[in-house]
Parts: C-alpha cells; structure tokens; sequence
C-alpha cells in the first residue's frame, strides 16, 4: 500500500478504522500510537491524511485558506446510486452554512450573524436553560435510577437549541431520529442495505426544515438567531442568502443540540468515573466552570473535523499534495503531552484546559461555545445540588459510529432518594 504521494503506508495506518468500536471508546487511545510515532499518516480505507498532534492541528485551523473547511459537512462515505436517488427525491440540496463556508463569504456571513451570540444576548436564554434542567430532573428524582441520555441530556439540549434557534417546538422523538441519521450520513459509514433509510430520515430533514424556514419567513419578527438570520437577509441578501437560510435550518438544529446533548453525556461519565473530583464540585461549585473545561479537553464531543487542502502543503513535515482530504482528531490533540502535562490526567484544576481544541479555532471556532458552555455548567450545579449522592450503573457505553460526534447512546446512573438532600433539607 502506498500514500498518494508515493510514501509506504505503515502497517497501523494500515489498520485505522475510526468506525471501528476501539475508536469509538476512546479516540485518543485508539491513535495513541500515531501521536507517538506518525503523527500525520495517509489511511487508505478513509482515504484521508489524518493528524493527530496539538501544533499541527491548531496550525491546520489557524489557516482557513490553504486548509478549506468545504467538506466539513460533506458525507465521508460515498452512498450508493439508492440512497442518492432517495436523497434527490426529497430535493436535497444541503450546501453551504458557515461551518463548511470559504472566505470572503464566510467572515462577512459570520459578522453579519453574531450579535445573538455575545454575553450579553447569552444570558438572557440562562432562567430558560436552568427552568429546563431543573422541570427534567423533578421528574426522575424519586426513581432512584434514571438513565441521564434518554431522561435528561438528549432532550434539555434539543429544547434549549430549538429555543435558541426560534423554532417551534417539534416532535422530539422525530427530531432525534432525523439528527442521528444526519450524523450517520455526514460522519458514518452506514451499510449498504441502512443507506436507504438513512437517506429517507435525512431527506425528511431537509424538507422539515424547509417548512419550518417558510413559517418563519411570514412572520420573521421576534426572539431566534434564525429570525435574526431572516431578517439580516432583507438587509443583506448577498451574505445571508436562501440557500443558506434552508441549510442552516437543518444544520443548526444539529449544530446546537447533538453537540451539546453528548458533551453533557461525557462530562457526567467522566465526573462519575471520577468520584473525587465530583464529590470536589459538589462540595464547591465554584470549581464548576474550569470542571467543564476538562472535560471537554479529556472527552469532548467532537472527537475530530475535516479540511481541504487548497494546495500542496507541509503537515508536520509530511508533503500533502493538493486536493487531499484531512481528517483532524482534535480529541487526540487534546491528549498531546506536548501541550497538557500528564494529558490522560483528569484534572478539574488544570490550568490550561480551555486550550483544548473541541470547539476548533480560528476563523471557523464554534459560535455557539459559550451557550454550550452555559448549558454544561448549569446542569452540573443542578445535578451536584440535587443527586450529589448518584453514581454509575454497571453499563456498557455504546456509540454512534461515525468519525466526528461522539457520546455515549445511554448514562445509566443510580442514588437513594432516601438520601436526597431535597427530602433531608426541603
Ligand atoms: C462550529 C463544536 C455547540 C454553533 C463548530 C466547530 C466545532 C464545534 C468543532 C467547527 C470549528 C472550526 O472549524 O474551527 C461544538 C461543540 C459544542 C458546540 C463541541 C458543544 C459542546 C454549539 C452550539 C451552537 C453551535 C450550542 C449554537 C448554535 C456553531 C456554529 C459554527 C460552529 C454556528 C460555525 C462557525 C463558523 O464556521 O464560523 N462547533 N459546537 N455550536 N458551531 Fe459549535
């Protein structure tokens, strides 16, 4: 086997299969040897250069220009003429949003849809987010058990994200199915024989969104970045254009809530796994905010991303020839003891874990951070203060496959209502 640029491929980069479980358990494991032996490697089952070290990766987001973000949405397995068909009969025609966006349309696009974003537009959304969180947990907290992903962290973040974007509230179940499937179509390698259904879920997608996009057209008016986006296009119909609006409608909705429904999922697995260091933020939650930032640096929710190369390039002394696709695991990056001392350490009082590069960086770094952010910071004081005492099931975590989203598919966890400083202390 040998790389497009004539090099032999190693036997390990031979083998890299990212929709492999190994993978999915715990991505930076599963490329512990590329960080320490190749860290830029070609795999020919992907048919991506992957890279894997934290210097290489920042510069990769650092320049938008030479590395494109153009097939960052695009379907990293190539679906079969069925599925394509399925896809072309819905209409679908998902194109470009922000996130897979070059410049100069991007940054004009980006300022142009920012204000709702800014700290101060922010908390306005945070009685909602915690109204949220607290309505979830009431339901449950008698149980005695409860799994967090179904009963909990699957549904706030939808909710919230809904509320965010100014969408009506829609059939949640529906919303869920349709969001893994645009995940397994964008990130997965779906089987022959799932494609199909794949692609029915995924082009419903696209039609609901398109609908929800006509609603809002005839009134525009009122809270929602994507009302804020209506209205910016009267004003700027070159930078915010339909094509746009259409698709962003359907990415958003992933964008703002999948991302953060699994982010929530990792840090509880992770805090839980960790009795100490949760028993510290239930004890003094004010070490919260730097708690979050570990776990999205140790377990973060998008374990890696994509870009184009726009023309021969150097990756960490690798050549990389024009046109080349890259796949960037930002959760290995994030384990790089060349930047985080001790990196598989968890540690909530590390001092640089908002280095990590879960949100990405540069001209493209996610919007939506400081939500997310709020988000995975008010459900933790909600859970320490009211099931400070729960631990985790006996379980076995599964996944999505699929090289980008990552959390666990169920969080099963445990306490004694008994003990529930509700009932103790009311
Ligand atoms: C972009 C991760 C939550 C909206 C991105 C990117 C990543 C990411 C990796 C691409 C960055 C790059 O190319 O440099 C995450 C994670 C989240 C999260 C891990 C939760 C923990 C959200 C939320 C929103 C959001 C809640 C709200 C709408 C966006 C937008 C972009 C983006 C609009 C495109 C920015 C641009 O290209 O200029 N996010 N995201 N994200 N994210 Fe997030």
């Amino acid at each position: 086997l040998k790389t497009p640029t004539g090099c032999p491929v190693s036997r390990k980069a031979a083998e890299f299969d990212p929709f492999e479980d190994a993978y999915q358990q715990d991505p930076p494991e599963y490329v512990r040897w590329s960080r320490e032996q190749e860290p830029v490697f070609y795999s020919p089952k992907l048919r991506y250069w992957v890279v894997t070290r934290y210097d290489d990766i920042k510069a990769i987001f650092r320049d938008n220009l030479t590395f494109s973000p153009s097939i960052a949405l695009e379907k990293i397995t190539p679906t079969g003429e069925e599925a394509n068909q399925v896809l072309a009969s819905y209409n679908y025609a998902m194109n470009r949003t922000l996130v897979n966006e070059d410049e100069p349309a991007h940054m004009a696009r980006r300022r142009v849809l920012m204000a709702p974003f800014t700290p101060e537009a922010l908390k306005e959304h945070e009685p909602m987010v915690r109204e949220a969180a607290r309505a979830y947990v009431d339901r449950f907290i008698d149980d005695g058990r409860a799994d967090l992903v179904d009963q909990m962290l699957w549904e706030v973040p939808l909710t919230i994200a809904l509320h965010f974007l100014g969408v009506p509230e829609e059939d949640m179940d529906t919303l869920r199915q349709y969001s893994i499937a645009h995940t397994v179509n964008t990130w997965g390698r779906p089987k022959p024989e799932e494609q199909v259904a794949v692609a029915h879920a995924v082009g419903n997608f696209w039609q609901l969104a398109g609908k929800i996009l006509e609603k809002m057209r005839r009134d525009p008016s009122g809270p929602g970045w994507m009302k804020y986006g209506i209205r910016k296009q009267a004003e700027h119909p070159d930078v915010v254009t339909d094509s746009y609006l259409h698709s962003m409608m359907m990415a958003g909705i992933v964008a703002a809530h999948e991302t953060t429904a699994n982010a929530t999922a990792n840090a509880l697995k992770l805090l839980l796994q960790h009795p100490s260091a949760w028993r510290e933020i239930c004890d003094d939650p004010s070490l919260i905010p730097n708690a979050v930032e570990e776990c999205l640096r140790h377990n973060g929710s998008v374990a890696a991303w994509r870009r184009l190369a726009t023309k021969d390039v150097k990756v960490g002394g690798i050549d990389i020839p024009a046109g080349a696709k890259l796949l960037i695991v930002m959760s290995s990056a994030n384990h790089d003891e060349r930047h985080f001392e001790d990196p598989d350490l968890f540690d909530i009082r590390r001092d640089n874990s908002s280095d990590h590069l879960t949100f990405g960086y540069g001209a493209h770094q996610c919007m939506g951070k400081n939500l997310a952010r709020m988000e995975l910071q008010i459900f933790l004081e909600e859970l320490t203060k009211r099931l400070p005492h729960m631990r985790l099931c006996e379980q076995k975590f599964t996944y999505v496959p699929n090289t980008s989203f990552r959390g666990p598919e169920h969080l099963w966890v445990e306490w004694d209502p008994a003990q529930n400083p509700e009932r103790r202390d009311p």
